[in-house]
């Protein structure tokens, strides 16, 4: 399973991508309001950061100007994956521009329905939205169980589900026990998943024990 950050902030990138853990990027207008950078500028430098996909996420609503901000998001970077809404004029910018060989995340998905779609219009990842659907009482994991499998009914298909909306660990256990493709994690929950009480005190333990050696390895 392939891990994103969910993240515009630069440093946080990269901080993780020095973990060699890091497989790309995802980020959206909300995220991009949190850093108050110029959106363009965050991008390219974050497209400098990581070799992975980096999801830019169009503003537009419309077919004809989101597809002329999708070729803008495009000529940013070749890693640049274009992210619309999963909406009929999405799709429409989706297939086209997946038409010309750029990646695109489609992404506002909430229903098995919508991911049919998105695979049929060419998109490179689909984005559940699964802590948005646990907030109104519906499992968001057994959405993406049913995308998954509907995909593996189709071979021909190239959409990867990507889990998003991820909110803690158990998100990516269960994202990855159900064969998603990649999840894309925020950057408190990456920090969730290295954390262990017991590594801790284990590790502390292995540090003092150690020390009583007197011994070193350099
Ligand atoms: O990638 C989508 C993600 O940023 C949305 O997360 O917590 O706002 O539902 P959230």
């Amino acid at each position: 399973m392939k891990f994103f950050v969910d993240t515009a902030d630069v440093e946080v990138i990269r901080d993780l991508a020095d973990t060699g853990l890091l497989d790309g990027v995802t980020i959206n207008p909300s995220l991009v309001m949190k850093t108050g950078r110029p959106f363009l500028d965050a991008v390219a430098e974050i497209c400098e950061l990581v070799d992975g996909p980096v999801s830019a996420e169009v503003a537009a609503t419309d077919y004809p100007t989101m597809i002329k901000e999708a070729r803008r998001l495009a000529s940013i970077a070749d890693n640049v994956a274009v992210k619309v809404p999963l909406t009929r004029d999405g799709l429409r910018t989706c297939r086209e521009m997946s038409e010309v060989g750029t990646m695109v995340n489609v992404t506002l998905c909430f229903s098995a329905a919508q991911a049919i779609l998105a695979a049929k219009a060419g998109a490179a990842f689909v984005s559940p939205f699964v802590g948005r659907l646990d907030d109104v009482a519906t499992d968001g994991m057994d959405l993406i169980e049913s995308v998954v499998d509907i995909y593996d009914n189709y071979p021909g298909w190239s959409t990867e589900v990507l889990v998003a909306s991820v909110r803690h660990p158990l998100h990516v256990v269960a994202a990855a026990s159900l064969g998603a493709h990649v999840v894309t994690v925020p950057p408190k929950v990456i920090e969730q998943l290295f954390a262990h009480p017991l590594t801790d005190k284990g590790l502390a333990a292995f540090v003092a024990d150690w020390e009583r050696t007197g011994q070193s390895i350099l």
